[in-house]
């Protein structure tokens, strides 16, 4: 069983969008997956209401008591995989882990996701966390099979 952990800022817009989606994707698959954000500016606080809209619109399920969690040092031992949803993402989930899970730390794809919090484009968001998620998924599809 993979684990993987796609993390934002904030972990109320692109990163619980993630988890939802790769959740849909991976149904029936021996996958775990969860988000967290960089910051805890948001702990607490549930999806935003763009993401919500958003994932309703594609007849995703989510879980609607989901809250914003900051990842903590044990989610990085715990995880095979830290996604980092942009590059600042990346950077700071390296600088929280003082460099010691480097290996388990990812770009989510090539350009990262704009963060909608300051674009406001959710559906532009869920495009490129679609086709994220995509790629994701076989990525851990061909490590299953090897
Ligand atoms: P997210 O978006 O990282 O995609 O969840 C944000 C949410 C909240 C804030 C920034 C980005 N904020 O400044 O509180």
């Amino acid at each position: 069983m993979k684990k993987i952990c796609f993390v934002c800022l904030g972990n109320i817009c692109r990163s619980p969008m993630a988890e939802f989606v790769m959740k849909d994707m991976a149904k029936g698959q021996p996958v775990l997956v969860e988000s967290r954000g960089t910051s805890g500016w948001e702990h607490g606080n549930p999806i935003h209401s763009g993401t919500q809209t958003v994932l309703k619109q594609h007849r995703i399920v989510f879980d609607k008591t989901k809250v914003s969690q900051r990842i903590s040092l044990k989610d990085f031992t715990d995880f095979d995989y830290l996604i980092g949803m942009d590059k600042d993402n990346v950077r700071d989930l390296k600088r929280l882990s003082d460099g010691r899970f480097t290996e388990k730390i990812f770009l989510f794809t090539e350009n990262g996701v704009p963060d909608p919090w300051y674009t406001g484009d959710f559906a532009a968001t869920y495009d490129l966390v679609k086709q994220g998620c995509r790629y994701w998924l076989s990525v851990l599809s061909e490590k299953a099979e090897n």
